[in-house]
């Protein structure tokens, strides 16, 4: 599609005739709707690339109509469910294009069926108001998903999904079961009539590629009435947070898969932060144990007892009524931020860590953090899902760092930070039979053209043909979306 035969105009009649909402730039409620859900504000600078319309659609058949008002018009659409895209992909462009955004947060029903412990939430739902609504539905399951509550279950599962019960149950996309698509056609699509191949694109391979997401069927999974959680910080004095986060990187991704421990490394201090899918009186002992990590000294009034809900706004700081809430994520909108993400096969040596700690961790709001692998995520095959990041990866590694949000100021000293500590790392996460990888959920422009199977492994390519299959035309774009494969010639 050219964009000479675009015509904005006719865009903007067609949603008018079908009663969507749609708010044009200029209008005072267009500034309003945008904004709501950026979360990096970094992005709010109006120097970005901004959508010529956001369209709101109030059920299924508004997004079908959407689509096709924008696929007849020639102009474009880019989703957004929650917002969190690390480079705000979902509401803005890098080059000049005239798009319209979709904003879907009015769509986000939960609905729990207890008898087969199964749930359909639709894509604008919070992973906050997913996990509210299974713990009133049975404090017995939950799901593994992210931790930031804010987070939109649309991106989210798209590109995987990783929380605390990940070494137990995998990602959120391993416990998809079926989905609804609407395609460039404006047809809805299930996971029968979407074929296989589809339906495999849709469960790790990026949102914004293939179509939009209305909702998801979801597996629930079965969580004690007990969990433990603890939270130690290891300061530095004699290089004790070296050692302990030394020593973490062996034990954590090897634990027995109830317990989940992920540490952050910020001003000199490793904070270690766990839960544990079963009561202090087992963990304590795991814990001590040599091949736990009786660094960390844990006592028992370090151990607390929850459900697994509260166990969920612990990790947050927050209480379980925040869940529901649209705007308690630890970032959210308060700060600026640039992040990259690598994953970590071979334990990094102790000196290295050190310089990690002394040199190369100055600035003050600079972070490390480590997620650890293993447990369900080895046994889950490279290409089950398009995440191909599985068997033999010790622990996921996130740079990040973060600035107060300022309009003079956009962040150019943290941001170089994180592109320096990037460099700096390339040798101890990657090998000449080991290309480096990346998490597709938190989006980096700087990988460069290469991002696909950075992000994708082998499975890139197959995800080019779902591209072809489901999008022939490649309505559904952007500067990091599947592009359709290039053809031999
Ligand atoms: P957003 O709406 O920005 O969409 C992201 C991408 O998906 C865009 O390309 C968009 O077009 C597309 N998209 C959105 N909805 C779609 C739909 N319905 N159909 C098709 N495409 C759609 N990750 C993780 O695994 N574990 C974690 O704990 C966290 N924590 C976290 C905290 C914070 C503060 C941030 C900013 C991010 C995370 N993430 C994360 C990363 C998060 O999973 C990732 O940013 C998701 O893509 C966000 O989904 P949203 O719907 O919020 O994003």
């Amino acid at each position: 599609s050219s964009s000479s035969q675009a015509s904005p105009a006719g865009f903007l009649q067609c949603l008018t005739k079908a009663n969507i909402s749609v708010f044009e730039q200029g209008e005072d409620l267009f500034n309003t709707q945008l904004d709501k859900y950026i979360r990096n504000p970094k992005f709010l600078a109006n120097t970005t690339g901004r959508p010529l319309y956001v369209v709101m659609p109030a059920n299924a058949h508004h997004v079908q109509i959407a689509v096709r008002c924008g696929s007849l018009n020639g102009v474009p659409l880019r989703v957004r469910s929650g917002g969190h895209d690390y480079e705000g992909l979902s509401y803005r462009s890098v080059g000049i294009e005239g798009f319209a955004m979709l904003d879907m947060s009015e769509l986000r029903t939960v609905v729990v069926d207890n008898q087969t412990s199964t749930v359909w939430v639709e894509s604008g739902a919070t992973l906050g108001e997913l996990y509210y609504a299974i713990s009133k539905a049975s404090n017995l399951l939950g799901f593994p998903a992210g931790v930031c509550l804010a987070v939109g279950v649309g991106g989210h599962f798209s590109g995987g999904g990783f929380g605390t019960l990940m070494r137990k149950h995998g990602l959120a996309v391993d416990n998809v079961i079926d989905a609804e698509l609407v395609d460039a056609n404006g047809t809805l699509l299930n996971k029968t009539t979407m074929g296989d191949d589809v339906f495999w694109a849709i469960r790790g391979g990026g949102g914004g590629s293939f179509g939009v997401v209305l909702k998801w069927q979801v597996r629930l999974v079965p969580v004690p009435a007990t969990v433990s959680v603890f939270e130690v910080s290891v300061s530095n004095s004699q290089g004790a947070a070296v050692h302990a986060v030394t020593k973490w990187q062996k034990v954590a991704p090897a634990l027995p898969e109830e317990l989940y421990i992920r540490a952050l490394v910020q001003n000199g201090m490793a904070v270690f932060r766990a839960v544990f899918l079963g009561t202090c009186d087992a963990l304590l002992p795991l814990m001590s144990r040599s091949d736990g990590i009786p660094e960390l000294n844990l006592s028992r009034s370090d151990c607390k007892e929850m459900t697994w809900i509260e166990s969920m706004a612990y990790i947050n700081s927050a209480t379980v009524e925040d869940l529901t809430k649209r705007t308690t994520s630890e970032f959210d909108s308060s700060h600026g931020f640039k992040a990259t993400t690598d994953y970590v096969r071979r334990a990094i040596r102790r000196e290295v860590w050190a310089k990690i700690f002394y040199k190369q961790l100055r600035q003050p709001n600079a972070q490390v953090i480590l997620v650890p692998y293993g447990g369900k995520m080895s046994n889950v095959a490279e290409d089950a899902t398009p995440y191909p990041h599985r068997a033999g990866v010790l622990y996921s590694m996130q740079l990040y760092n973060y600035w107060p949000v300022d309009s003079a100021y956009n962040g150019a000293m943290e941001t170089k930070w994180v592109r320096d500590m990037y460099a700096f790392m390339a040798p101890y996460v990657s090998s000449k039979s080991r290309p480096r990888g990346a998490y597709f959920n938190c989006r980096d422009l700087d990988l460069g053209p290469n991002w696909g199977p950075k992000y994708f492994k082998g499975n890139y390519q197959r995800l080019t043909k779902a591209k072809a299959k489901i999008d022939p035309h490649n309505y559904f774009r952007n500067e990091q979306s599947i592009p359709l494969p290039k053809r031999a010639s």
